[in-house]
């Protein structure tokens, strides 16, 4: 899994570098996502105007993905807008948080490149400003042949319209090849989600200590682990994206089977029932 992984660990701090020598390499996660969250309290807590917050969150979004890209973690996906916060935001709020965006794509391009990292997006993008998707655009065709970390930001995204959109492809498909309904399989579904070319999630990270989904990923974090910090996400560094593996390593992943330490397994199941009688 790891072996494939491009390392660039002589470019992590040396803080970073003490918690990384912790890691087990033939445990990383291949893929992180994150929800990142506490930009508005961010600035809230020092009596400054929310785009301050955002800007702050922008800076930590390149300073995570540049550790992401040195320990060579191939998917790193960002929950950067929702549909909700389009819908839900006052008008200045989401007109900021595009223009951001649009810089953040404009200046951070060459680093993107000097850090080896691909763009990507998912979501209903084609209802963003024109500028908007046009920038989008131009960073991904450039970035488009680096082979190191996977960025997809989530950008006008819903887990639930996501899935609607996926049932809409999978039900014209079905349609133009005359497939029945009870032949629709788990796999079907995944094919149609944005997400189609990338495996789950391993490791989804909630900054600023709620400890709620708000619609993302939906389908895909079936069996992800879910670290929450109380950390705001302008205060979020690399050594918090390695902290946050090192506690994914400690757990131990079940995916509905069972623990190491689960007690011992019957042979016969009867043996119980005779056993209480
Ligand atoms: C939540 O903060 C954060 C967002 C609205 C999404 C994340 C946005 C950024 C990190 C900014 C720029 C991103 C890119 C990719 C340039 P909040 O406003 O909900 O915080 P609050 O809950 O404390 O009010």
């Amino acid at each position: 899994m790891s072996s494939s992984r491009t390392l660039r660990i002589h470019e992590l701090t040396p803080e970073e570098r003490a918690v990384y020598a912790k890691l087990k390499p033939e445990r990383l996660p291949e893929h992180v996502a994150i929800i990142m969250d506490g930009n508005g309290r961010w600035a809230g807590r020092r009596s400054l105007k929310r785009f301050l917050g955002h800007q702050q969150g922008a800076r930590s979004v390149q300073l995570v993905t540049e550790t992401a890209s040195r320990i060579g973690l191939p998917w790193l996906t960002l929950y950067a807008f929702s549909l909700e916060n389009s819908l839900r935001r006052p008008p200045a709020e989401v007109s900021f948080l595009m223009r951001l965006l649009k810089s953040y794509l404009e200046t951070n391009l060459q680093r993107m490149m000097d850090n080896n990292v691909r763009m990507r997006y998912i979501g209903r993008t084609h209802d963003l400003p024109a500028e908007v998707q046009e920038k989008m655009h131009w960073v991904e065709e450039a970035t488009r042949h680096n082979t190191g970390t996977t960025l997809t930001l989530a950008l006008n995204y819903g887990g639930r319209s996501e899935l609607v959109d996926a049932f809409r492809g999978l039900a014209a498909e079905m349609q133009r090849k005359h497939i029945s309904a009870d032949r629709i399989t788990e796999q079907d579904i995944h094919r149609h989600l944005y997400t189609a070319h990338m495996p789950d999630p391993d490791l989804l990270i909630r900054t600023s200590g709620e400890m709620r989904i708000s619609n993302y990923l939906l389908w895909q974090i079936a069996y992800t682990e879910i670290f929450v910090t109380e950390r705001l996400w302008p205060d979020f560094r690399g050594i918090h994206l390695l902290e946050a593996i090192a506690d994914f390593q400690r757990r131990e992943r079940r995916y509905g089977g069972l623990g190491e330490d689960c007690g011992q397994v019957e042979e016969d199941p009867e043996q119980i029932r005779i056993a209480a009688s």
